[in-house]
């Protein structure tokens, strides 16, 4: 058995749903046709197998520096060069890089696009891109027109041409473009995959997801973000700033891009008040920062419907006070489950209308969870190290990778096209298929079966 196939390719578990599927034309106010592809599509594509994964980090911020010693931890990965505009930033993850052992990595921090030399060199196989949102698709461009691997933080891109480009240019380099969505390898995301292709939800109805972090004291913080990047995008841009963490379990639950596709889009978002309250609260009449205009509303959310006629709620909102959400909430014929906190209802184990905890299925656990160590990593739940991990070893034995450049694009894809559904006055509009057509084939994904 190919480690790589998932076990829905595998045994094609419930693809057969009794819901009419919308022929993508008709269910939309404004189709349009998509660019032509310039090169045969990396769906299933593997990787050429190596023993050892060099990897160039591009970004040492925040999560760059979170995630770099994740990759340093798995055996067999090397990291010959790293890239930040703070040289001092650069130096202190050449000091993790030696401090594993490894000798000490190319530093490029000569300004904007020193980057591009970063990508040119010929001893890496993977570049990965930590860095503010804007720069995601030229050094995801970068990477792929010098031969690497990529793997870009969320979102893949901000705009419906940049997502193109880079499907296209993943498909003409023949290298894989990932987004690398951490949330997808969460253990309760994998057991709940596992259990809606056993079955155990029935046939699929609808799911959700959300970003709802309150983020204002970091949006506002002098310091947390490289030139306060981040609050800048409040400023530019209406609509789903980050739909990824939210949409990439539903969609894998959904099996989208491997026999369902997301059709359409409705986005409708409330006025713009939380930043605004805070900056009234936080800072001082006549600083800079009260020149800035807020566009964004407060909470977005945005109903997409599948090819299969599923829906799914997808939310954003990090500018009012709220504990942390990303609801994952995934729903069929024979129950239901939400996160935040967790809780399940499914028939036969359940016919009382209580909710009941998801822990009495842990026996669906995902092998991913079973199997990879994460001690040194108790912060989180793990998701960020299995991953990497997974990610490392997929490329190791020549496997396809879990995530394509399609599922990528097509999670990113609430970002622009939110906004365009709010110009048009929460108009449909159509959500492209990135697959060019291939999105009923069983191409491995998240569920992958553990390697021989
Ligand atoms: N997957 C997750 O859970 C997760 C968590 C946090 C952040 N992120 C994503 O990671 C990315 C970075 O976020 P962050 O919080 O680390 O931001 P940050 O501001 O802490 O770090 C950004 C870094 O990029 C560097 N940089 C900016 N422009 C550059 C350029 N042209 N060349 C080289 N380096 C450049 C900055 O100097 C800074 O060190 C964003 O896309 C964000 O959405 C993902």
């Amino acid at each position: 058995v190919d480690g790589g196939l998932s076990r829905r390719a595998l045994f094609g578990g419930g693809a057969g749903l009794g819901l009419a599927a919308l022929a993508p034309a008709a269910a939309t106010a404004r189709p349009r046709p998509w660019p032509a592809a310039k090169a045969p599509s990396m769906a299933g594509v593997p990787f050429e197998p190596r023993d050892t994964v060099r990897v160039g980090v591009i970004g040492l911020g925040a999560r760059g520096m979170g995630v770099l010693p994740l990759f340093l931890d798995v055996p067999h990965v090397t990291v010959p060069a790293v890239c930040d505009l703070d040289p001092q930033r650069a130096a202190d993850a050449a000091r993790l890089v030696e401090q594993a052992g490894q000798p000490s990595p190319a530093r490029y921090t000569a300004g904007d696009w020193d980057f591009q030399r970063l990508c040119a060199r010929d001893d890496l196989d993977l570049v990965y891109v930590a860095t503010p949102w804007e720069w995601h698709h030229p050094m995801a461009l970068s990477a792929l027109r010098h031969g690497k691997h990529v793997g870009v933080e969320c979102p893949l891109a901000t705009t419906m041409d940049d997502l193109w480009d880079l499907v296209d240019a993943s498909e003409v380099a023949r290298r894989h473009c990932m987004q690398l969505e951490n949330v997808c390898y969460g253990p309760l995301e994998l057991r709940l995959l596992r259990m809606v292709h056993e079955g155990v939800f029935g046939e699929l109805v609808h799911g959700a997801g959300a970003y709802q972090h309150d983020l204002r004291a970091s949006l506002f913080s002098p310091t947390r973000y490289y030139h306060q990047w981040r609050r800048a995008w409040h400023t530019r841009l209406r609509g789903n700033l980050y739909p990824t963490h939210g949409l990439g379990p539903i969609a894998a639950y959904m099996d989208v891009n491997r026999g369902d596709r997301l059709a359409r889009l409705v986005s409708m978002e409330t006025p713009s008040l939380g930043l605004e309250a805070y900056r009234r609260e936080h800072v001082p009449p006549g600083d800079p920062l009260w020149t800035e205009k807020y566009l964004d509303g407060d909470m977005n959310m945005s109903v997409i419907q599948t090819a299969k006629g599923r829906l799914i709620r997808l939310e954003h909102n990090v500018c009012d006070p709220r504990p942390y959400s990303r609801v994952n909430m995934i729903a069929g014929t024979k129950g239901i489950f939400e996160g935040f906190p967790s809780r399940v209802y499914l028939e036969p184990d359940a016919t009382d209308h209580v909710w009941r905890g998801i822990d009495q299925y842990t026996r669906y656990d995902h092998w991913l969870t079973k199997d990879v160590n994460t001690p040194r990593h108790p912060d989180d739940d793990g998701a960020n190290y299995v991953m990497v991990w997974r990610l490392v070893q997929t490329m190791r034995l020549g496997l396809p990778p879990d995530i394509t450049v399609y599922d990528s694009a097509t999670w990113s894809a609430p970002g622009p096209l939110s906004r365009e559904s709010l110009a048009r006055g929460g108009a449909p509009v159509e959500f492209p298929d990135f697959t060019r057509g291939h999105w009923r084939d069983p191409v491995p994904g998240l569920d992958s079966v553990k390697p021989a």
